[in-house]
């Protein structure tokens, strides 16, 4: 068993194979979180409560009295607005009077096994229900009625916890909730730095890290989508916590929309921690008897570094996100036409395209932005799902037959959430884009957000979609994002509930994207927002991959490609090698064989010499496939340390062989280059390709080896495959 309940000391226990987590419930029916960390096997928490009670006022519950026990200080396991814990809270709940204090005690429980999922939500799932437990914690706020359930999941396999919460009115009288997190965590410490990855268009994921501090600090998207500038992740590493040693938490949010992600340090030195749906422009109503549900959050603990908490991250969501046809099969090389075409393309072009591709091992085409409407250009057409004749002549079937018949599989780009002002559809339906009254929304990059909170313009666009998925031999979908949500606001919504808009427009993004893949299973889904913003598990949940970034230079990548890693395996990072200038093919190729790898670029504009440095690349995408794919990430040296450096180990799960990469970002005429290898049996012997020599694992992660001669060239990179 996983979850325990002891009756007596009325404590909850949730332990994964490495951790455990405790749930206490205190006087008065508080609930507390007393620990969360290495797995333990006793429990002695007596004292816990005991925080310097009066260190800033704090104030008492009249029945507990003044003996030691305050909101202020202890450690709340969902903090709560306006009774006496002044912390930042997870939940605020507004009455019909318009009083928010809200307060929820402990009313009853249920544990069970497996996990259930989220209405209208992607979340993480049990393959089968002996994989997890679930807890249930229902607690009220008698005031406002407000019953709320505390939902946690533990993992047997994986160190990893999952929360979420119901809120549902059991009043006779409307609710309002004001604000309400996935996941609420005490740490009675501030001895933590807090990593995060902000980013931007072009630039994802950097790694930030910094010392928590006294106050309120943290992340947040007000974007309308998870966003370029900062990824629902957050971790918190021990001061001086590397790469393989040190203990961290880390927590990433199952969540599209606009988040938060905040940190408080409070007088006592201790540590608070909220993720979850940013309250800005948020509120929901909740008539009687209606529910509402926060996305989950994902947690992880490890006591062994960094990179385990990725390996972790990386295996849990392989094996409990990502879901449908290409979980476990093999997905088909492609090839893509955006960088090398943009808008001007043709069925002549991309047949062409097509041939010359399978010459090189490719196996599926995709035609990129432009083939719909009268799209010939980013001004107009969004929304008008039906083929440019004009361009495509006779529509996709000629096209398609044309692929298939050089040997490749077809794929397809759309931006379904976006309308261009220039369209059918705007014409014919000018109160579908995101506005509010009296304001001329914002442009962002000519193009309005399609209101998908409505039924009816999801039902629109999913019918034209159907009609061209249905009626062609489609293997591959691009589902594209390429601007933000302001002037957010829904010609169908109430004044009462327009802060509702942005939740109801993931929702609606969520509807739109089950359909599409529970309607053709067999599709092969890429998530993208101009490249990389839309990055988090919400959409891996429906897109087994998400392209990475619009940044193909292979160096830049570099830094992209080690931020995403903190949180997302190598199965999901879109990585394509394009006609970039600043490396050779070699190079280029290396990094792209990070992700799902992939080419951006006119095959027929090839260079002889370069057509057969691919040709070498796709054969080792082969060899190397399921290694990639499910292997352990090490990363070795990271460019966001390192000027001149990048170098990282893909592990087999058997540990029976290993590939290291290594990229020469600038020549550095002062460093020898030994490279100590990770994650290996030591008592294995490792053949090296190399040489030819083999190596015991012991040998090579205790001495290494010296590749000073190999690193030396600007741009450079070479990988080693050890078995
Ligand atoms: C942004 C994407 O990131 C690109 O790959 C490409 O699909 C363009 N949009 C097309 O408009």
């Amino acid at each position: 068993m996983s979850i325990f309940y002891d009756e007596k000391n009325r404590l909850f226990r949730l332990d994964t194979s490495k951790t455990s987590y405790v749930i206490g419930i205190y006087q008065e029916n508080y609930l507390l979180n007393f620990y969360y960390g290495k797995k333990i096997s006793d429990m002695h928490f007596e004292n816990f409560c005991k925080r310097n009670p009066s260190a800033s006022f704090s104030l008492a519950n009249p029945v507990i009295g003044e003996n030691g026990f305050t909101p202020d200080t202890a450690p709340i396991e969902y903090g709560c607005n306006g009774a006496a814990d002044f912390r930042i809270s997870a939940l605020a709940v507004r009455n019909y009077n318009g009083d928010n204090v809200t307060d929820i005690r402990y009313l009853s429980h249920r544990i069970f096994k497996g996990k259930k999922s989220i209405p209208q939500m992607p979340t993480t799932y049990a393959n089968s229900d002996d994989e997890a437990e679930t807890l249930e914690i229902d607690a009220i706020d008698s005031v406002t009625g407000a019953l709320v359930t505390l939902s946690y999941t533990v993992f047997e396999n994986h160190p990893v916890m999952t929360k979420s919460v119901k809120i549902k009115n059991t009043s006779d009288k409307t609710m309002f909730v004001e604000r309400a997190f996935s996941g609420c965590y005490d740490f009675n410490s501030m001895d933590f730095d807090m990593l995060t990855l902000w980013g931007r268009h072009d630039k994802e994921r950097n790694l930030c890290r910094r010392p928590l501090a006294h106050g309120v600090q943290g992340i947040e998207s007000k974007r309308g989508v998870s966003g370029h500038s900062q990824n629902p992740f957050v971790a918190f590493a021990k001061a001086g916590a590397t790469e393989d040693y040190g203990e961290v938490y880390a927590f990433n949010l199952v969540y599209s929309g606009n988040f938060s992600a905040l940190a408080e340090c409070d007088h006592n030195c201790s540590t608070r921690f909220i993720m979850g749906i940013n309250p800005s422009d948020f509120e929901w109503t909740l008539a009687p008897n209606e529910e509402f549900y926060t996305p989950e959050v994902v947690s992880v603990y490890t006591p062994d570094g960094i990179g385990e908490m990725s390996r972790i991250f990386h295996r849990f969501y392989n094996n409990n996100l990502v879901r449908g046809k290409y979980k476990t099969e093999k997905r088909p090389l492609l090839i893509n036409s955006w960088e090398a075409a943009y808008f001007d393309f043709d069925k002549e072009k991309l047949v062409a395209f097509a041939h010359e591709a399978k010459k090189l091992g490719v196996e599926m085409l995709v035609m990129d932005d432009g083939w719909f409407g009268k799209r010939n250009d980013d001004t107009n057409s969004l929304g008008d799902w039906f083929v440019n004749e004009e361009k495509l002549i006779g529509g996709l079937k000629p096209l398609i037959d044309g692929v298939n018949a050089e040997g490749l599989k077809f794929g397809i780009w759309y931006e379904p959430e976006m309308i261009s002002p220039d369209s059918e559809l705007f014409r014919a339906h000018p109160d579908w884009h995101v506005h509010v009254d009296n304001r001329t929304p914002m442009l962002g990059r000519h193009q309005y957000v399609l209101d998908v909170s409505r039924e009816d313009v999801r039902e629109n666009i999913w019918n034209q979609m159907y009609k061209v998925l249905s009626e062609n031999k489609i293997d591959y979908v691009k589902w594209d994002f390429n601007r933000n949500i302001s002037d957010a606001g829904s010609a169908l919504l109430p004044p009462e509930r327009k802060k509702e808009f942005f939740h109801r427009f993931i929702l609606g993004t969520y509807d739109l994207m089950n359909r599409l893949v529970t309607t053709f299973p067999d599709i092969l889904f890429e998530g993208c927002s101009g490249g990389g913003g839309r990055f988090d598990p919400a959409m891996l949940s429906f897109s087994p991959q998400i392209w990475t970034s619009d940044n193909t230079d292979p160096i830049q990548r570099l830094y992209i490609q080690f931020g995403t890693s903190m949180c997302y395996p190598a199965s999901t990072q879109g990585a394509h090698v394009s006609a970039c200038e600043r490396t050779g093919y070699e190079t280029k190729g290396n990094v792209a064989m990070w992700g799902t790898f992939g080419y951006e670029l006119d095959p027929i504009k090839l260079k002889e010499e370069d057509k057969e440095i691919i040709k070498q690349q796709i054969a080792d995408y082969h060899k190397y496939y399921w290694l990639i794919r499910k292997g352990d990430l090490y990363r070795i040296i990271s460019p966001f340390d390192d000027s001149y450096y990048a170098a990282w180990q893909i592990v087999a799960e058997d540990k029976q062989s290993f590939l290291f990469t290594f990229v020469c970002m600038r020549r550095c005429s002062h460093r020898t280059c030994f490279i100590k290898f990770k994650g290996l049996d030591p008592n294995k012997m490792y053949k090296c390709s190399l040489d030819g020599e083999s190596y015991s694992g012991e040998f090579l992660m205790n001495v290494g080896m010296n590749f000073t001669e190999m690193a030396n060239r600007d741009g450079k990179s070479f990988t080693v495959y050890f078995e």
